[in-house]
Parts: structure tokens; C-alpha cells; sequence
């Protein structure tokens, strides 16, 4: 207990799954806890269930000027950060034929370029020792038919991560990714697929995967909280793979 006292942390798309998850633990930790949505029910139902001291702000982390507006708030609030976890993610489920240029914006926007402009933009008030931590996925680097651009997305955020690393750490931040394997939220059922499609592709996952089960967000948040602390002094653009053995295969 207490591994973040002192510690204030911004985790975007926090208001569900992993960021959530892991904004309980990071509070639990002593961190003052700053989550970003898009849904402001959302984001009141976390506060409701996470406690009166954890900070929501409703921003879109496709859109570059609500990034900038989220950063000015964090500036006059909280003057610095020492924990950025980019974790605001999509995916949908579609194959080529149906991936409009609509579509392909949307996924890379909420995807790439917000992590990338969020970077940006927070960069004023990472602290000296400031751990940033993107949120990737074994799609990165998995085929993963239907998943083209989600994975695309994601190995593209791997890359970033791995040259912001060497363009950082000499001013004391560290940048690092988290990979989850096929994790237990409401993810999949924002997959844009008819429920007997969205149940069919869960039990695939279950039965190859060689744990034999989804991870829990609380899995992937202890993680996270490693990767934010100095118990990860030496890791610089690392990935650290949480998926039950997925990515073994
Ligand atoms: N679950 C898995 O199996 C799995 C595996 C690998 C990687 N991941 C990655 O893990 C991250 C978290 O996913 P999750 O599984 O926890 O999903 P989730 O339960 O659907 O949570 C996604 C969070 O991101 C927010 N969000 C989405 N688009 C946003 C946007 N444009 N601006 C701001 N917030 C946005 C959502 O809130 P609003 O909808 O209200 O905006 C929500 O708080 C994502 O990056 C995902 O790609 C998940």
C-alpha cells in the first residue's frame, strides 16, 4: 500500500475495464486519480463506485483541441503529472470489404493519434521521472483476421512507444507499453457484431486460450502499476505481454 502517495496520475478511457481497474488500484496506492471518458454517465458511475476523490473529465481523446483543453484543466489543478497511462482505445470487429474511410479515421484517431498529441501536449507537466505508459495489444503482432486496422492501430502505437522511449528518457521519462491479452470488459460488445458473432468469437478465445480464460482488468492493472512505479527504474520502451500465454500460440 502507498506505492503512489504523492503521485498524481491522468488515465485516459478510465472510466471502464482496465482504466478503471486500474484508477481503483492506482487510488488504493495513495495516487490522486484524474480519468478521462467520452460517456459523462460513464465517468459519474466510476466516481460513484470508485469514491468522491477520484477526478473525472469528460474528453474525447480523438479530438487534438479537447486533448489541449484536458492538459490546460491538468496544468491549473494540478500544475504536473507523474503517471500518463494512454490507455482510451476502440476496436471493431469489420472485414476490408467493410472498412469505409470513415471507419479508418475513427480507429486511428481515438487510437493513435489522440496517444500521440496526448503525449504532446502533457509534455510540459511530466515530471522529472515520469512514467508513461501506452496501451497496446496482442494484435500488434498477432494476425488477427477482421482486426486489420485495430491491430494495425496498435502496432503502430508499439512503434511510437519504442521511439518516444530514446526521444525521452534523457529528460527522466520513461515510455513503456502494456499489452493485454483478451481481457474481460466491455469491450466486445462495442465490436459492432450481432451478439451470437460476439458470444462465438469469446468462446474461441476461451478455448485457445492456453490459461484456459479471460484476464480480469485487475490483472492488467497491477501490471500497469509496476510499469508506474520505480520497481520499472530500468524498463525504457519496453512491452510487457499480460494475456494468459495468447501470444505463446
Ligand atoms: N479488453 C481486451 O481484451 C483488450 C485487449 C487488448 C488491448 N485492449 C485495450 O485496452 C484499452 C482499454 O480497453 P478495455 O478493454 O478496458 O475497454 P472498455 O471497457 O471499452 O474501455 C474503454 C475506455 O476507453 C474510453 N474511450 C474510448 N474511446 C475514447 C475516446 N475517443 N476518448 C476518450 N475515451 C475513450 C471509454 O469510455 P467512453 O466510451 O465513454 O469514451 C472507456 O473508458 C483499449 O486501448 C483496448 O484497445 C483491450
Amino acid at each position: 500500500m502507498g506505492k503512489l502517495k504523492g503521485k498524481t496520475a491522468l488515465i485516459t478511457g478510465g472510466s471502464s475495464g482496465i482504466g478503471l481497474a486500474t484508477a481503483k488500484l492506482f487510488i488504493e496506492e495513495g495516487a490522486t486519480v484524474i480519468i478521462t471518458g467520452r460517456d459523462a454517465e460513464k465517468l459519474m458511475s466510476a466516481k460513484a463506485s470508485i469514491g468522491e476523490q477520484l477526478i473525472i473529465h469528460q474528453s474525447n481523446a480523438s479530438q487534438p483541441d479537447e486533448i489541449e483543453n484536458l492538459v490546460s484543466k491538468i496544468k491549473q489543478d494540478h500544475q504536473q503529472l507523474d503517471i500518463l497511462f494512454i490507455n482510451a482505445g476502440i476496436a471493431k470487429a469489420a472485414p476490408i470489404e467493410f472498412i469505409t474511410e470513415e471507419l479508418f479515421d475513427e480507429i486511428i484517431s481515438a487510437n493513435v493519434k489522440g496517444a500521440f498529441f496526448l503525449i504532446k501536449h502533457a509534455l510540459p507537466l511530466l515530471n522529472k521521472n515520469a512514467s508513461v505508459i501506452v496501451t497496446t495489444s496482442i494484435t500488434n503482432k498477432l494476425g488477427c483476421p477482421n482486426f486489420s486496422l485495430y491491430g494495425a492501430s496498435k502496432a503502430a502505437l508499439r512503434s511510437m512507444v519504442q521511439s518516444l522511449a530514446l526521444e525521452l528518457i534523457s529528460r527522466g521519462i520513461r515510455v513503456n507499453a502494456i499489452n493485454p491479452g483478451p481481457i474481460e470488459t466491455p469491450i466486445y460488445s462495442k465490436f459492432g457484431v450481432p451478439n451470437d458473432v460476439e458470444s462465438a468469437i469469446k468462446e474461441d478465445i476461451e478455448r485457445k486460450s492456453p490459461i484456459g480464460r479471460f484476464g480480469r482488468p485487475e490483472e492488467i492493472a497491477k501490471s500497469v502499476l509496476f510499469l508506474a512505479t520505480e520497481d520499472s527504474s530500468y524498463l525504457v520502451g519496453e512491452e510487457i505481454v499480460v494475456d494468459g500465454g495468447m501470444s505463446l500460440l
